[in-house]
């Protein structure tokens, strides 16, 4: 078995950063930011030089530097380390022996760790010395746990530890590593982890717990709660509802984000989802001029609106609920417009509806389910929102009653009082065919975009609305006959007449 004895930490720059240096001046230029050196000695332009990919061991660059120049020339070098590290411009690589341990990535600036890249964190290891605070201390008791919002994945042939707290991700190159991952999930000791893995010796655990604290991956456990579960601004934070978060928003993420139409090298989903087979039954159409003479202000629609959960004992009507979707859902204009980028130049389709909606996509798909409306048979329907009609899924089979069961049990009230419920679906394809990162966000924008759209709809109407907050995915997908990673539910909303 090889055991690796020493470590050593490679700088490297991080894979998209440009280094231009000329005589004494440096600038450095990543994706997200830049750092420009005036006045540098000829020995820090050759150090910074010497950070091209694979990169070099912080030794062989203070070696170097202190063989060109002095003592302040060094200095200087570890002050603009540290600069290039709270950039997010330089990686860190732990390196045994035997090859590469880890490396720590930087996802964006704000990757800025307590301390730069490159300082005597592992001197001060090595020394027994006690560094920064967050720093693994000698001790021999000292026990330390991974965070409950660090986790595993493979990239590519790679296994990466990643957290939603974290600006860096940590790249696992050795299988040890990975084992260190693994035990770190109860409290351990650096000698706990020695013991129980055989080929890492004291000062490998030790630099590697200092890399993993460094990206807030792993914190002292002491046998005490950690910070993730006792601190204000992290316990509140589900682990998906935090990495959720972290990367769908720019921040801590360093991938690619917004339109960037990563699978334009297919043709886009339709903007209409073709329907066909099912009977069909046509909706009333109201007269928009007559809506726009009669309907109340819209102060005082949007003063009265209220979620309610009572229905009368008369059923909504079928023009009503013609109405409702017409002024929520139709199709208003259709449009062909030309994929940015596209060689030979290709079009997509749009469809517009009366909501605002990213992109223009319009990815959602209404699925009523009529248990009581006057004009409708009881079942599961979808919505032709170019047509303006419905389609006949299923009749109130058992799930379908359960979409119903669950939909009341949500709002509190008894299911045989509904009337209607609408089902929002989401065609991800289709969004995520143009975006990236945000895609998901971006779907469920748009259902609180339809939520507010039918709530004021339904006020205006004079008609009862309340959103339901939860719903069950795979049920749903069940009762439709969708393919839930193609199309399944992302919303609900319950539709009746007034008591
Ligand atoms: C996204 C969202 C989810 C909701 N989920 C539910 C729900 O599951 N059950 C329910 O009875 N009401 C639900 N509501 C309605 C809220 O309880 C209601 O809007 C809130 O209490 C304010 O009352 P108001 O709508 O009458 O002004 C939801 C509202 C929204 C916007």
């Amino acid at each position: 078995m090889r055991v690796i004895l020493a470590v050593s930490v490679k700088l490297s720059w991080h894979d998209r950063v440009v280094l231009s240096a000329g005589e004494g001046q440096a600038v450095v230029a990543g994706p997200e930011a830049r750092l420009a050196l005036r006045s540098v000695a000829p020995e820090i332009v050759s150090a910074l030089r010497r950070l091209a990919p694979p990169g070099e061991t912080e030794e062989k660059l203070a070696e170097s530097i202190l063989a060109d120049g002095n003592v302040h020339s060094l200095a200087r070098w570890y002050f603009h380390v540290d600069q290039l590290g709270r950039r997010g411009l330089i990686c860190r690589a732990l390196h045994g022996d035997a090859g590469p341990l880890a490396t720590l990535v930087p996802l964006c600036q704000a990757a800025r760790s307590s301390s730069a890249p490159g300082a005597p964190a592992i001197r001060a290891l090595r020394t027994g010395r006690n560094g920064h605070s967050r720093r693994p201390r000698s001790g021999p008791d000292i026990s330390y746990r991974l965070s409950r919002f660090a986790y595993l994945r493979r990239t590519g042939d790679e296994m990466v530890l990643e957290s939603p707290r974290s600006g860096s991700r940590l790249v696992l190159h050795d299988p040890s590593a990975l084992a260190v991952v693994g035990l770190l999930a109860a409290g351990c000791t650096v000698a706990e982890l020695c013991e129980k893995i055989p080929s890492l010796e004291s000062v490998a655990v030790g630099s590697l717990l200092a890399l993993m604290q460094d990206a807030s991956m792993v914190a002292e456990s002491e046998g005490s709660p950690s910070e993730d579960a006792t601190d204000p601004g992290f316990e509140s934070w589900e682990f998906h509802d935090l990495l959720f978060h972290s990367r769908s928003r720019r921040g801590r993420s360093d991938a690619q984000f917004g339109a960037t139409y990563r699978l334009a090298d297919r043709p886009p989903p339709p903007a209409l989802k073709p329907l066909a087979g099912n009977p069909i039954v046509d909706l009333y159409r109201p007269d928009q001029e007559c809506l726009e003479r009669e309907d109340p202000p819209f102060a005082r629609v949007q003063n009265r609106r209220r979620s309610l959960r009572k229905f009368g004992t008369d059923p909504i009507t079928a023009q009503q609920f013609g109405e409702f979707l017409h002024r929520v859902g139709r199709v208003t204009e259709t449009w062909t417009a030309e994929i940015p980028g596209s060689s030979p130049p290709s079009a997509m389709e749009f469809a517009g509806r009366p909501y605002p909606a990213g992109g223009a996509l319009y990815e959602l798909e209404f699925y009523p389910v009529v248990r009581a409306c006057r004009g409708f048979a009881p079942g599961l329907y979808e919505y032709d929102p170019a047509g303006h009609r419905l389609h006949l899924v299923s009749g109130c089979n058992s799930d379908v009653n359960a979409l119903l069961d669950e939909a009341a049990s949500s709002a509190g009230i008894e299911p045989r009082t509904i009337q209607v419920l609408i089902i929002l679906a989401s065609r991800f394809q289709r969004i995520a065919w143009k975006y990236e990162s945000i895609a998901y966000a971006l779907t469920l924008k748009h259902v609180g975009v339809v939520y507010q759209t039918m709530y004021l709809a339904a006020t205006a109407m004079g008609l009862a609305p309340c959103a339901v907050g939860c719903g069950d995915s795979d049920l749903f997908a069940r009762a439709a006959g969708t393919d839930y990673h193609v199309e399944s539910s992302v919303g609900e909303f319950l539709l009746g007449s007034r008591e």
